[in-house]
């Protein structure tokens, strides 16, 4: 059984008398533990295609099953109680609260489960050495580098340990030997099983995934 499955998948945007099919019919299933890279030219429906998976829009025809679960079929409040179990964010803007530190950023998830304030610093501790940071948890994101602020990003990501993580361009404002080190992180990360949705326009960063989804004006093109 599939982890993630499309089922005939379209979105249109209408914006006054103008209306936008952003994603149009698509199929496809991801199995568990897949590495997919989503790749396509400006305005083909990338970040569409995540929000849609991550729960964050609404298709205007078809389904997506998460688990075997038709998501758009819950309640908004399980649709909640469903992203933070089952989805980790990574976006190209790292999206950090500019005002906590490294560690209050990654306990953030933590902070709507019943979790015990003691468990949630143990377990961002433990997020945060994960990705290389012991050192810096203590630190406000001005005060790290772009690739530590990626790092701190993936394991706030990660924290709640969910099976799926999304990541929207996430070396697009790195340079290239961060961006190599933010790669080579979700690449472990996939091989301890997690499963990795990526957008990226970059061919060199897709070749880290298992396969490609190519998307051209809201269709797919290609998947290899
Ligand atoms: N909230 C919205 N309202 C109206 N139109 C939208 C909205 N979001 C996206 N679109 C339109 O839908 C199409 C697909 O957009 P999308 O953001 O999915 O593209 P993308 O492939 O992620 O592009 P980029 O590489 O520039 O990030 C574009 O024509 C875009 O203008
Ligand atoms: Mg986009």
């Amino acid at each position: 059984m599939s982890l993630i499955r499309f089922d005939s998948v379209s979105k249109t945007y209408e914006e006054g008398d103008d209306i936008v099919q952003a994603l149009d019919s698509a199929d496809f299933e991801i199995d568990e533990g897949n590495f997919v890279a989503i790749m396509g030219p400006s305005g083909s429906g990338k970040s569409t295609m995540l929000t849609l998976l991550g729960i964050l829009n609404t298709p205007t025809d078809g389904d997506i099953f998460i688990d075997d679960i038709a998501v758009y079929d819950l309640k908004p409040e399980k649709q909640a109680d469903f992203r933070s179990e089952y989805l980790g964010f990574v976006f190209q803007a790292f999206q950090l609260i500019p005002y906590l530190t490294a560690m209050e950023n990654v306990m953030l998830p933590l902070s709507i489960t019943k979790m015990s304030n003691k468990e949630q610093e143990k377990r961002a501790k433990g997020a945060l050495e994960r990705v290389g940071l012991a050192d810096k948890i203590n630190r406000l994101p001005n005060q790290i580098s772009g690739g530590e602020t990626q790092r701190v990003a993936i394991s706030r990501a990660i924290v709640n340990e969910p099976p799926i993580l999304l990541a929207d361009e996430p070396t697009g404002n790195l340079d290239s030997k961060n961006a190599i080190g933010v790669m080579n992180l979700l690449k472990e990360l996939n091989d301890e099983g997690e499963t990795i949705i990526m957008v990226t326009h970059d061919k060199k960063t897709a070749e880290y995934a298992d396969y490609t989804i190519e998307l051209k004006d809201g269709r797919i093109v290609s998947k290899k």
